[in-house]
């Protein structure tokens, strides 16, 4: 026989002991109760970048409100966004809803079978189309997420950063050349469970794993220390203002712009922070920006919301109106507050928001009227 090499493991007993491991041990999630290829894709479009616990009650909603393809390619934007609300990456919810229109058009309502094919549609990356494609389909492609890329790290020993172009090719590969004949959708998903439940990031339970033997990394005892960390550069840190603007009939709120961060779902008016920091700059800013008149009332609590690329500070400030026209842009509207939770909203809006969801309109001062002119918006004096 010949010798084996030493730093390949047996894809053979890998498989099997990763499947026979996976049927007795895996989570019962709801995904995992169903066949149906548009169910499994909206999960796997849910669980991109966010933990399984989150998604659960996601996923049990959407379904019950969207259970087919039809019935989210023909739903309002709005309606979507709003079961997406909290949830995060909204151009997720974005891009499911336009490929349900793709998949009702031009595939009569089947989801597509091939990588390629789900890869041509909205929102749907490598990642994507190899986990639809296996678990709803049994077709023999690989998938590579976080967790899969953390097991494999392990096993093969890889000590090179892991998001390098060139590791990220050679993952794919071995993830692709560990691939049983059959049960694929089981063993891509066993890889990810293992990694979501047992070769955690810092602390791998490599007693109860069932791919030990196989194991590279704890062979040689450097568990612990791959995949190798990259220490992430600091996010930016922007400062937002917010303006909570109530007239008698209610809190203004508009829709976001079109494209970029958050698109699609609604917010207050929002002011760079570079743009104003005194109250009567804000006024003016306000002013320039929607043609209203307003007086400052008071502070609420910031809210800091670290996004994929940047992190902002909002602070919001709640404001009356005292103009008499309106010459509002036509999407901006006055909302009574006990329905401004009808409108989808940014989680840190949200939170804005539900500082003052319970009280009453009009909502008071609670400073004296010296505040406003004498301190910029943090409170601090303007000696100007
Ligand atoms: N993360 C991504 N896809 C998953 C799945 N099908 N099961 C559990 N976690 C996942």
């Amino acid at each position: 026989m010949p010798p084996r090499r030493s730093h390949r493991a047996d894809p053979k007993q890998l498989q099997q002991r990763l499947l026979i491991w996976y049927r007795r041990n895996k989570r019962d999630l709801p995904w995992r109760k169903t066949g149906d290829p548009y169910r499994i894709l909206v999960s796997e479009i849910m669980l991109q970048q966010t933990q399984v616990v989150t998604v659960i009650p996601y996923y049990r909603r959407f379904i019950k409100t969207f259970p087919t393809v039809s019935s989210l390619a023909r739903a309002p934007l709005q309606k979507v966004l709003k079961l997406w609300e909290g949830l995060g990456y909204y151009s997720r919810a974005r891009n499911l809803h336009r490929a349900a229109q793709v998949i009702k058009e031009r595939w009569k309502g089947k989801v597509p079978s091939t990588v390629e094919e789900l890869s041509a549609l909205p929102g749907i990356g490598r990642y994507t189309a190899g986990a639809v494609a296996s678990i709803a389909f049994n077709i023999k492609t690989p998938i590579l997420d976080g967790n899969v890329r953390r097991v494999l790290c392990r096993i093969f020993a890889i000590r090179k950063a892991p998001r390098q172009a060139v590791v990220q090719d050679r993952l794919w590969s071995l993830a692709a050349e560990i691939l049983p004949e059959q049960n694929v959708g089981d063993f891509n998903q066993a890889l990810m469970e293992l990694g979501a439940t047992v070769c955690l990031p810092r602390t791998p339970s490599c007693m109860i794993c069932p791919l030990r033997e196989s194991c590279r990394a704890y062979q040689t005892g450097l568990q612990d220390r791959l995949p190798i960390r990259v220490k992430r550069r600091t996010l930016p840190h922007h400062k937002m203002l917010v303006a909570l603007i109530q007239n008698g009939r209610g809190l203004l709120i508009g829709p976001r712009p079109e494209r970029g961060l958050l698109a699609g779902l609604w917010g207050f008016p929002e002011i760079d922070w570079k743009e104003a920091t005194t109250s009567l700059q804000i006024e003016e800013a306000i002013k320039n920006r929607l043609g209203l008149k307003t007086n400052l009332l008071r502070p609420l609590e910031p809210v800091v919301h670290t996004f994929t690329h940047k992190r902002i500070t909002y602070h919001p400030y709640l404001f009356n109106c005292i103009s008499t026209q309106n010459r509002l842009p036509a999407s901006w509207q006055w909302i009574p507050l006990d329905k401004i939770a009808d409108y989808p909203l940014p989680n840190a809006t949200r939170k804005i928001f539900d500082q003052i969801a319970t009280d009453r309109l009009p909502l008071a001062a609670e400073q004296p009227a010296v505040y406003r002119k004498r301190k910029n918006v943090l409170g601090e004096r303007q000696d100007a």
